[in-house]
C-alpha cells in the first residue's frame, strides 16, 4: 500500500463513489456560515458511504476550531465541526493631525479618517479590512491653506510671509497713506478663507464743526482727521440739543450728527416785521409774551394791495423756536378810469388805490373827484349837469335877458321885443335849457299898431 499514499485523492474519491453507488448515499454536504467545501469536491454529485468531504474557511475567515473534513458513513455526514471566524486587520494606522473612526477592524470593516480642526483629508479618506489587511494607504490630513492674502493700494502686509499662508495664521496690514478703515488683521480660517475683508487706507479728514450759541470744550482743531472727537457746550441760556461729542468717521461726516444749541426759553420771539415793504401784520393783530410752536400769525397786504391766494399769508413758530419765512405776496391793485369822464379829466391820470381823480363839467370851475377804492372800481361819478352853451339863440326884433352865466337844464332866458316892437301873445317870450340844447324859440315880434 506504499503506492497509495502517492496516488491522487481524486482516485480515492472516485474509488468511494463506485463503493457508495453499491451501499448507498448521503444527501449534499452540509453548508454553515463563513465555511465553504474546497474547490474539489464542489462538483462532486454522489456522496456514498464513507466518502470524505473537506472545508475550508470563507475568504477573509481564518479557522479558529474544529476539524476541516466530514465523512459520510451510513448515509449521514459525521458532524462538520470547522469553526472560521472572520481575520482581524488590526489597527489601520496612525494618522497624523486626525484618527480612524470605526465600529471594528474585521474583514469587511472600514474605518474612516476624521481629521483635526484645520486639517482635510488629501485623497480618498477610509480604508477597508481585506482578506491580505487594510488596503490602500494611511490617509494624509494636509493642513488647510488659504490663498495669498489681498493687496490693497496705499497698504501693505506687514508680516508678509512666504508661502502658503496656512489654517490659523494671521495676516496684519498697515497702511503706507492715510487711515486703515476695517480689520487690521485677518486670520485664516478653518473654511480656507480669511476672517473678515481686507482692510482700506483712505485720507480722512472732518469739516471745521460750527455750532452757534456754543463753545468747543475738546478738540479744537481746526484740521480734524478720522476719530477726531470734538465736545461742545451750550452757552448761557442755551440748552444742548443731540450729542456734546462727536467724532470723524470714514465716509469724512461727523456722528453722531453735530448737535444744536436752542434757547432754554420754548417759545419763538416775537414775530419779525414784514420783510415786504408792502405786507403788514394783519389788522388786529396783539403782540403776545409767548408763541409756542405751532403757533401763527398772519399778515395782510397794505392799503392798496391785494394777497396772492395760492401764497401762505402766516408764519409758524416752528420747533427750533424760529419762524417760517413769510411767503405772503401782494400785487396792487389798480383802478381804470371810466369812459363817461375819460374827456373831461383834469391833472394827471391815476389808478392806484386812494387816488383821487379830478374831473370838470362844462362849467371848469367846479370840479369834482372820483377815488379808486380798495375793491379796484372808482366810486360812482357824480353825473354832470348838462349846461346850455353859446350862441345864444337868435330872435328877430327881440334881445335875450341874459340874468346868468350859465343856464342848468330848464333854466329859462327871457327875451324882449325891441321897441317898437309887440310880443304875439300865442308865443312864448322864453326858450328852455333842455339837455344842452335851447329849446326851439316860437317868439314873435310883430311892429306895434
Ligand atoms: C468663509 O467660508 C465659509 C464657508 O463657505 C462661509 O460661511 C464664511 O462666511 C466665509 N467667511 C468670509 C469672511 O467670507
Ligand atoms: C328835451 O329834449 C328831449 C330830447 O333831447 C325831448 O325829448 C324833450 O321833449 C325836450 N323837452 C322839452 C320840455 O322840450
Amino acid at each position: 500500500m506504499s503506492g497509495c499514499k502517492i496516488i491522487n485523492k481524486d482516485v480515492f474519491l472516485v474509488y468511494y463513489l463506485f463503493i457508495a453507488n453499491v451501499w448507498g448515499q448521503c444527501n449534499s454536504p452540509p453548508s454553515k456560515p463563513n465555511v465553504v467545501l474546497k474547490d474539489a469536491y464542489e462538483k462532486l454529485n454522489e456522496f456514498p458511504s464513507r466518502t470524505k468531504v473537506v472545508y475550508a474557511c470563507a475568504h477573509g475567515y481564518r479557522r479558529t476550531a474544529g476539524l476541516p473534513s466530514i465523512t459520510c458513513r451510513n448515509n449521514v455526514w459525521s458532524e462538520l465541526t470547522l469553526k472560521c471566524e472572520p481575520k482581524s486587520c488590526g489597527s489601520p494606522g496612525e494618522v497624523l493631525n486626525g484618527h480612524f473612526v470605526f465600529e471594528g477592524a474585521d474583514f469587511g470593516d472600514k474605518a474612516s479618517v476624521v481629521c483635526d480642526e484645520g486639517y482635510l483629508v488629501a485623497g480618498r479618506d477610509y480604508r477597508v479590512c481585506l482578506d491580505k489587511g487594510w488596503d490602500g494607504q494611511v490617509p494624509v490630513c494636509e493642513v488647510v491653506k488659504c490663498p495669498d492674502p489681498p493687496e490693497i493700494a496705499d497698504g501693505e502686509i506687514r508680516n508678509q510671509h512666504s508661502g502658503d499662508v496656512e489654517y490659523n495664521t494671521v495676516v496684519v496690514y498697515q497702511c503706507t497713506k492715510g487711515f486703515l478703515i476695517g480689520s487690521r488683521e485677518l486670520v485664516c480660517t478653518l473654511h480656507g478663507n480669511y476672517s473678515s475683508s481686507p482692510p482700506q487706507c483712505k485720507e480722512i479728514s472732518c469739516q471745521n464743526p460750527t455750532l452757534p450759541n456754543a463753545r468747543k470744550t475738546a478738540g479744537f482743531g481746526p484740521d480734524y482727521k478720522y476719530k477726531d472727537v470734538v465736545s461742545f457746550a451750550c452757552n448761557e441760556g442755551f440748552e444742548l440739543l443731540g450729542e456734546n461729542t462727536v467724532t470723524c468717521e470714514e465716509n469724512s461726516e461727523w456722528h453722531p450728527k453735530i448737535p444744536t444749541c436752542i434757547p432754554l426759553k420754548r417759545t419763538c420771539d416775537a414775530p419779525p416785521p414784514p420783510t415786504k415793504k408792502v405786507a403788514t401784520l394783519q389788522p388786529g393783530y396783539i403782540a403776545k409774551s409767548e408763541y409756542r410752536p405751532g403757533e401763527q400769525v398772519y399778515y395782510n397786504c397794505k392799503h392798496g394791495f391785494r394777497k396772492d391766494l395760492s401764497k401762505r399769508d402766516y408764519i409758524m413758530c416752528k420747533k427750533d423756536l424760529t419762524w417760517t419765512p413769510l411767503k405772503l405776496r401782494c400785487t396792487r391793485v389798480s383802478c381804470k378810469i371810466p369812459a363817461q369822464i375819460m374827456n373831461r379829466i383834469i391833472g394827471n391820470i391815476r389808478e392806484n388805490v386812494g387816488d383821487l381823480m379830478f374831473y370838470s363839467c362844462f362849467d371848469k370851475k367846479k370840479s369834482k373827484y372820483i377815488q379808486c377804492e380798495d375793491s379796484g372800481e372808482w366810486s360812482k361819478p357824480s353825473q354832470c349837469q348838462e349846461w346850455c352853451r353859446k350862441p345864444l339863440p337868435v330872435v328877430l326884433n327881440a334881445k335875450p335877458q341874459i340874468s346868468k352865466k350859465v343856464f342848468q337844464k330848464g333854466d329859462r332866458l327871457h327875451y324882449e321885443c325891441e321897441p317898437g316892437y309887440t310880443r304875439d301873445v300865442s308865443t312864448l317870450a322864453y326858450v328852455t335849457c333842455n339837455n344842452s340844447k335851447w329849446t326851439g324859440p316860437t317868439l314873435v315880434c310883430s311892429p306895434t299898431g
